[in-house]
């Protein structure tokens, strides 16, 4: 088995995916299960890393699915607060079908919205980058906008991207224990990913997207280890 250290040491982002590899469901669902906040329990009763935010979870997931055996490839959607349902639901286009997928966990809000060929709109909306339609899977991470930002003040603004960087980096780790990888993506187009999703206001907005795939390296670079192991 291997450690959490190792996977930490060893965790780099692709610079390319190879269209093939895909991820099996129980996986996918396992890796979903882990940015889960577990909003219903108190902050400090929260798995690690999400004890270390105070505040209620405002980011949720829309996937591009692609490539995991054992579900259909489409749009889906995570609430990462369930007790969000609803709200992502009334934002998001009315003609989405919001099914659960075969054998998803019953604690996990993952629900297909569209089932299709998502690789060529992923790729569109993340700046026309291919890891986002080469992948097993690729996302957006979607805050909650506008009445965040008016309850709590603009020093909110920070906070969600903070909750989205550790979204990020729980993949990161996620991705590396499952034998893939994968890699933030700060470039997209955030009024097509509305526009895919349905948002016609500004109470979801797409802050950082991220894609998980079967790496591909780049001859071209040269990749050194991320840290130096050897601190004595
Ligand atoms: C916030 C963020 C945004 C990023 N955006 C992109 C992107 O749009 N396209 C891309 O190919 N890589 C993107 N990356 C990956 C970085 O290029 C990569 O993390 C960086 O080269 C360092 O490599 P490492 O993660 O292996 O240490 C992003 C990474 C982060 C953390």
């Amino acid at each position: 088995m291997i450690s959490s250290g190792q996977i930490i040491h060893q965790r780099r982002s692709l610079v390319a995916c190879d269209g093939r590899t895909s991820v099996p469901a129980p996986r996918f669902f396992r890796m979903l299960e882990r940015v889960m906040p577990r909003a219903e329990r108190p902050v400090a009763e929260r798995p690690m890393p999400w004890d270390a935010i105070p505040w209620a979870p405002a980011i949720h997931l829309g996937l591009f699915v692609h490539r995991v055996d054992g579900i259909e490839p489409g749009l889906y959607a995570l609430a990462r607060d369930p007790a969000k349902l609803d709200k992502l639901e009334g934002a998001m286009h009315p003609h989405f079908s919001w099914e659960v997928p075969p054998d998803c966990p019953a604690q996990l809000p993952l629900f297909l919205l569209e089932r299709g060929d998502a690789r060529a709109v992923a790729t569109q909306v993340s700046c026309r980058q291919d890891i986002a339609g080469d992948g097993a899977f690729s996302l957006g991470m979607l805050a909650e906008y506008r009445s965040a930002l008016v309850a709590h003040g603009p020093p909110f603004y920070r906070r969600l991207f903070r909750e989205a960087g550790l979204i990020g980096q729980v993949l990161y780790l996620e991705a590396e224990a499952a034998g893939v990888r994968s890699t933030g993506i700060g470039c997209f187009f955030d009024d097509p990913v509305h526009h895919v999703f349905g948002f016609r206001d500004l109470e979801f907005q797409s802050l950082y997207h991220f894609t998980v795939g079967g790496p591909v390296d780049d001859p071209r670079l040269t990749t050194l280890p991320p840290y130096k192991r050897d601190r004595s």
